[in-house]
Order: structure tokens, then sequence, then C-alpha cells
């Protein structure tokens, strides 16, 4: 395993100061990118740790004690967010999500999402807010999170089967604690709750089907992730990859399933319904999503902008540079330049890296790992 793992390069360190454009870019809520992708999904990383060490994500080799983490006073405030965040709905976005590392590990983390759920969409709509988590500390703060505005959690397992868990994360965190968590989550009413598990072919892909039999009915949404190339430090190779195709065709072979139509346009995931008797979708026994950005990409329709933890837009998630909004905001930028800033950045959008992965197009700057920038 160790041989495997890249050397970390550090691209807190590599800034692309915002280029100004010429002439404010105003805040129409109809932005849109070069490839016509409306901006409508904001994803906040709120600290680069965890307490996890999931091999796909921060291998043990490579985040180990000497690693260093980014230092409190780079780190956004809730208030330099909340800033921001009011900046972007109004270009259009609809969506935050809270991410990391592990969101709940920032202190104080339900203040932040009381100051997020008082903003407004350009159509005066709360917006819809939402956090990744492993669910480690879900079970003691699902209610603060409920009672500070958040309407849902996603929430990150990579098998039932105990030994599984405690090898995938690396740190020998049981699963029956993340299973409390997803209790506490439902009983606190922060739903519909989706679980996400990533799938890495001779790992964890045994626990396809009991995580299928285990969800079903529950109203819980759960969700495959094809294991994907992100970040530097994984080592990744497509033969640990799982096609979607195959985990469909695993599950059908025993629970029959539907495709279903799209809930919105953007969605990573696409829908699979269980049927009935009468082979018709049942939505009592739910529905499950597989999100396949190795086998087909998504990226024509991306409407997903991301805002790592020390206030770097990036475009994608396997791009290599950001864009400082943190150094504009400490500038004292006026929230007309910090705007059209924003919507000048939007505007020259043209990153669809999954799409270019196997062409001879695709880029091969080093990548930001995905523990700082936030799934
Ligand atoms: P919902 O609104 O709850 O459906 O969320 P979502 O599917 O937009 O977000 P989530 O963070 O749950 O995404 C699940 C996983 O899909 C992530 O952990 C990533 O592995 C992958 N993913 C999310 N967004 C992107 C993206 O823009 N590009 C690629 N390639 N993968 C993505
Ligand atoms: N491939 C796919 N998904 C990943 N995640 C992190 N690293 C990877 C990867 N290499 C996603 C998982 C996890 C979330 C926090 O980030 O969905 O649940
Ligand atoms: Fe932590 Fe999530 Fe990354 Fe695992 S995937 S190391 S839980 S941030
Ligand atoms: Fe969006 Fe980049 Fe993911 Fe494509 S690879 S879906 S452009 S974030």
């Amino acid at each position: 395993m160790p041989e495997r793992v890249i050397p970390l390069f550090d691209h807190r360190q590599a800034v692309r100061m915002p280029a100004l454009p010429s002439a404010v870019v105003p805040a129409s809520g109809r932005l849109t990118d070069t490839l016509q992708r409306p901006l409508r999904d904001l994803r906040i990383s709120v600290t680069d740790r965890c307490n996890f060490r999931c091999s796909y994500c921060m291998p043990k080799e490579v985040f180990d004690k000497d690693h260093v983490y980014l230092p409190h006073a780079s780190l956004l405030t809730f208030e330099e967010i909340t800033h921001l965040a009011r900046l972007f709905v109004a270009h259009g976005v609809r969506k935050i999500r809270l991410t990391g590392g592990e969101p709940l590990l920032r202190k104080n983390i339900e203040v932040l999402i009381g100051q997020l759920a008082a903003l407004r969409t350009v159509d005066g709509e709360p917006l819809d807010i939402t956090l990744t988590t492993n669910g480690s500390l879900l079970e003691r703060k699902a209610r603060a999170l409920k009672d500070a505005g958040l309407q849902r959690v996603t929430v990150s397992l990579d098998g039932l089967d105990d030994a599984v868990f405690r090898g995938m994360n690396d740190v020998d965190f049981p699963v029956a604690a993340v299973l409390k968590g997803i209790d506490a989550a439902r009983d606190a009413g922060l739903g519909p709750i989706k679980v996400n598990m990533v799938v890495k072919r001779g790992t964890n892909d045994h626990e396809i089907l009991p995580m299928a039999r285990h969800f079903r009915g529950t109203g819980i949404v759960l969700r495959f992730i094809e294991y994907m190339d992100v970040g530097a430090s994984n080592g990744w190779r497509m033969d640990e990859v799982l096609a979607s195709a195959d985990v469909i065709r695993l599950i059908q072979n025993e629970l029959p399933m539907l495709p279903l139509e799209p809930a919105s346009s953007g969605e990573t995931a696409q829908r699979w319904g269980y049927s009935d008797a009468h082979g018709r979708f049942d939505p009592a026994l739910g529905e499950i999503g597989v999100i396949s950005s190795v086998t087909q990409a998504f990226c024509h329709d991306c409407n997903r902008a991301r805002l790592s933890t020390e206030g770097k837009l990036y475009l994608c998630l396997f791009a290599s540079q950001g864009h400082d909004l943190r150094g504009l905001l400490r500038s004292g930028a006026s929230d007309e330049t910090l705007s059209s800033a924003i919507g000048h950045i939007w505007a020259g959008r043209g990153d669809r890296y999954s799409e270019l992965r196997n062409t001879t197009t695709g880029t091969g700057a080093r990548r930001v790992e995905m523990s700082y920038i936030g799934g």
C-alpha cells in the first residue's frame, strides 16, 4: 500500500488572485458559464480536518502526525462565509452543502447554519441547506443541527460489516456508532437522509447487497459512488473501480428495480426505484442512486461551485487552482467588486474534468485534495 501513495503537493499555496472584470457583472440570479451551465449549488468546506482516514480520501501514510493543517487564522470565519454565501445566492445559488474534512469537527457549526438559514434565494425561498458527515458525531449533534436550521444530512457509510467499516475508515471506528447517528438524524427530522457508499472493488463490493437490503423500505436513499481519481494522494487505479452498471445488475438480481426520472437538473446520481410484484415503482420500498463520475461523466450540467476552508473558489472537483476570494474580501473589496469577481469567474468557467478524463485533453496538473475542498 505505502508504495502507491504519492506525496502531497500543497495546493494551498497555489493561489490565483481573482481577475476583476472591467465592468460590473450584475447579480441577476441567472449567471451561466461558457457551457451555459447555471450556478446553483455551493459546497462550502468548513475544516480540512477529519477524524477518519479513509484510504480513498485521507490515507494515513500522507495525512499522518506530521501533516500540517490550516492554521485557525487562515479559515474563513462564519461571518466571512455567510458574507460570500449571500453574494453567491444573489447569482442564483439555491443549495448550500457544508462539507470538510468532517464538518462537525468545526466548533459551533450550528451558529454558521443559523446564519445561512436566514438567507433567501433570488425567488425569496429558503435555501436547501445540507451537510455531508461521516456520522461519528451525529448522535450527539443531530438535534442542535436541526434546531439551527439544517434541513437534511448525507452520511458517508462504506459498509455494514464492522470489520470492513473499521478497515475503511482506518481508525477502527465502529459501524454501530454511525448507525446510531443516522437514527438520531431521523429522529431529529433531518431528512430525507442520504447515505453515500464509495465502492472499491475488492475492498467493500461484497457489502453492496447487505447495504441495499438494510436501507430498502426505510425512507433513506442509499447511493453507490464510483471510486474516483480525485486528489493526488489516494493511489487511484481503474481496476479498483466497480462500474455503476455492475452495481445495478448485482442488486437487480435480488431486488427488482426500475430507472426513475431525475428529480432536478444537474443531479449527480441516477435514480433507481424498487418495484412491487407488478413491476411498478413502490415508493414505500424507496429508491437508490448511482453516482458514476468515472464511467458516465455528468459534467454537461454541473452547477456546483466549491469554496475551500480558506476561501478559495474552485470551479471543479478536479481543479488544480482556486480563486482567492478571501484575499479579496480581507483587502476590503466592496460587495459590488466581490460579486462581480464571482460572476466573472463563473462566466469564464469551462471545466469538465470527468468528461475529459479519458481523452488526451485531460489535464496533467496536480489536483487539489477532496478533504480540502469537500466532496
Ligand atoms: P444531493 O442534493 O443530496 O443529491 O447531493 P449531491 O449528490 O449533489 O451531493 P453529494 O455530496 O452527496 O455527492 C455525492 C458524491 O458524488 C460526492 O461525495 C462525490 O463523490 C460525488 N460528486 C459530487 N459532486 C460531484 C461533482 O461535481 N463531480 C464529480 N465528479 N463527483 C461529484
Ligand atoms: N471517490 C469517490 N468519492 C469520494 N469521496 C471522497 N473521496 C472520494 C473518492 N476518491 C466522497 C465520498 C465521501 C465524501 C465525504 O466524499 O462520498 O462520502
Ligand atoms: Fe473523512 Fe469523509 Fe474523507 Fe473519510 S471521506 S477521510 S470521513 S472527509
Ligand atoms: Fe463538475 Fe468537475 Fe465534477 Fe465534471 S468533474 S461534474 S465539471 S465538478
